[in-house]
């Protein structure tokens, strides 16, 4: 039985990616923190390796004790990361800093999988041009807009110079699905009756369904592929008044439309970050935040990665809308 180590196990698309390893019949070792939530992480075949990725050495450790017990990792998937921080320099750290000791500590140890993939995401390359509303192609030069992509992107400028090591670097568009809890603030004002936008210009989106990615991730994870970088969406675009119908459809709710001028927010945000900087906080709504939110092309090239996995997303919004709003009426949040 082959095994893997899935970091970041503990959160939304870490504890989906223990579940997909689990039905590929693969010795699952969920890498959490001694904090993290187990929540979503029951089932008995899972077993848990307490990491700390602040020092290079506290890796080392880990990495030794395990071959001292036999373990090796054939897979690695190190899908841990901070989406959100209160401190730019927290990006950098966890998500690149915390990458390089990790790849530096099983190089050291003589550790090195047979696959390493790491899970960056779209916001490394950053939004497709806004006037002609082409893709962002595989071999553009990326253009991050905010610190958690220039964080990203530098973890991935690190992976692609090494040598002599099987990484594979996949690349999310906007994940979604049952436990996530970004979007689900969106799906909650739906359903209170607002439907924000912000500017007069539609924005055009992707996404992947949480089960459609990692059934991805994993396949790319066992195949004989490495050393390449994927986007991963489900294959269509879709207009922001697109993503709002299909969610009032299934919620069956009318909304009331509510447009804010993009000078108003990014004004707003602005004086936000810079009122809470003096409490060394950030605000929900940043400068940041508005720079995503004010880009309109979210699209992406992803011929290739249908063509080397043969993959077709079997989820597309429609459909998997309906599902997670299922699951979070089931689960009572909404
Ligand atoms: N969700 C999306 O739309 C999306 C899109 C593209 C890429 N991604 C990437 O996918 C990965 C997973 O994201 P997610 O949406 O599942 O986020 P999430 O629910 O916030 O999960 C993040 C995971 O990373 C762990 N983590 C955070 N800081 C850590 C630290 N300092 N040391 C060790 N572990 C740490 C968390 O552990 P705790 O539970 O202990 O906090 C958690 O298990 C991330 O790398 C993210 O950048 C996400």
């Amino acid at each position: 039985m082959r095994s893997i180590l899935i970091t970041g196990s503990s959160g939304f698309i870490g504890s989906f990616l223990a579940e997909e390893a689990l039905t590929r019949n693969l010795d699952v070792y969920a890498g959490i923190r001694k904090s993290s939530s187990r929540q979503y992480l029951q089932d008995p075949r899972i077993r848990f390796s307490v990491m700390d990725f602040t020092e290079k050495s506290r890796i080392k450790e880990f990495l030794v004790e395990q071959k001292q017990q036999g373990i090796r990792f054939d897979y690695i998937i190190h899908n841990a990361g901070l989406t959100k921080a209160q401190k730019k320099e927290d990006f950098y750290r966890v998500n690149c800093e915390f990458t390089r000791n990790f790849i530096e500590a099983l190089t050291e140890t003589d550790s090195i999988p047979l696959k390493f993939v790491y899970i960056s995401s779209l916001a490394a390359y950053g939004p497709g041009d806004q006037l002609s509303m082409k893709p962002v192609m595989l071999d553009d030069t990326p253009k991050p807009v905010d610190e958690y992509g220039k964080s990203k992107l530098e973890a991935e400028k690190y992976i692609r110079s090494l040598s002599g090591f099987p990484w594979l670097i996949i690349r999310p568009s906007g994940v979604y699905g049952p436990r996530e809890k970004d979007y689900f603030v969106y799906f909650q004002t739906i359903s209170r009756g607002m439907e924000p936008y912000i500017g007069f210009k539609p924005q055009i989106l992707t996404f992947i369904y949480v089960r459609d990615l990692v059934r991805l991730i994993l396949d790319a994870t066992v195949s004989n592929i490495s050393e390449r970088a994927y986007f991963v969406t489900d294959g269509k675009e879709y207009d922001s008044r697109e993503f709002a119908a299909i969610t009032k459809k299934h919620l069956n709710k009318k909304t009331l439309k509510i447009t804010l001028p993009l000078g108003l927010v990014g004004g707003i945000a602005f004086a936000l970050e810079k009122l809470m900087s003096l409490g060394g906080k950030m605000p929900t709504l940043n400068t940041d935040k508005f720079n995503i939110m004010k880009s309109t092309n979210w699209t992406c090239q992803v011929d290739v990665l249908q063509k080397d996995f043969n993959f077709r997303a079997g989820y597309d919004l429609d459909r998997g809308v309906k599902e997670v709003l299922e699951w979070y009426r089931k689960e009572s949040w909404l």
